[in-house]
């Protein structure tokens, strides 16, 4: 595990471009796991500048997200499609038919889910895998449980990450979704390299839980400290 602590927001953004810009230049024709929430934001715009200046290309690369709120089409602002359009897709040039997150208004999320393993079976696993963290330590919507899920699934979302989330709706919890799918901690796992960033003091405590406690489903982000190519960027500053 590579730990990298940096002291504010831009350089913890430009740390994760930095990463994500090497896995494309060393393999143009990479699959990325990709994940949303407040924490890549920066690293967004950060790889959409790269990209204008001409210093990286996305052209040959596949993205492979992490979840999507259950019920919530692409056209919906607060959805996952929406946002990685808002953040990144439009501004770099990925070929759209290989950009992919799970399809929320699928009407079987059942078969969804089998068709999101094999998606990611299909794209040969993922070279790099982004995750951010909740401050239960959920990893994708892999919330706090009694046992780590492998495949990608449904899941009920914890009152402390639809609390966390209702600044996205407004503050509104009413109208944060109780439900997502979630790709599974074995795709997460298989990743070839992973990158966990976690931006906040707040999140810290659960972080130190994280990577130096007990791995236990009850902090689901505990399992990555089993995987061979892990860094972590972090910033305590808000
Ligand atoms: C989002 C995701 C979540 C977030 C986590 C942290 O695709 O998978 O696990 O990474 O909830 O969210 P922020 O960055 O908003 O604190």
């Amino acid at each position: 595990m590579e730990l990298i602590k940096t002291s504010c927001y831009a350089e913890l953004s430009a740390r994760i471009a930095d990463m994500i810009s090497a896995q494309l230049i060393l393999k143009p024709r990479c699959t990325l796991g990709l994940a949303t929430g407040s924490t890549p934001i920066g690293a967004y715009a950060e790889l959409a500048r790269r990209y204008q200046a001409g210093a990286v290309s996305f052209a040959r690369a596949v993205s492979i997200n992490l979840d999507e709120y259950a019920g919530m089409t692409a056209e919906t602002p607060q959805s996952y499609a929406y946002f990685m359009n808002e953040h990144l897709f439009r501004h770099v040039d990925f070929e759209p038919e290989n950009t992919h997150l799970p399809s929320g208004s699928a009407s079987s999320l059942e078969e969804e889910c089998i068709r999101y393993d094999r998606l990611i079976e299909t794209c040969g696993g993922i070279d790099l895998q982004l995750l951010g963290m909740g401050h239960n330590g959920h990893i994708g919507f892999n919330e706090p449980g009694d046992f780590f899920i492998a495949e990608t699934h449904a899941v009920k979302l914890s009152e402390s990450t639809r609390s966390a989330n209702a600044r996205f709706f407004g503050g509104d919890m009413e109208k944060v979704p109780t439900h997502a799918v979630t790709m599974g901690i074995r795709s997460i796992m298989q990743a070839k390299q992973i990158v966990l960033a976690v931006n906040g003091q707040d999140k810290m405590e659960t972080l130190k839980k994280a990577l130096y406690g007990p791995i236990t489903p009850r902090i689901p982000a505990s399992i990555l400290q089993l995987h061979r190519n892990l860094t972590v960027v972090f910033c305590e500053a808000e």
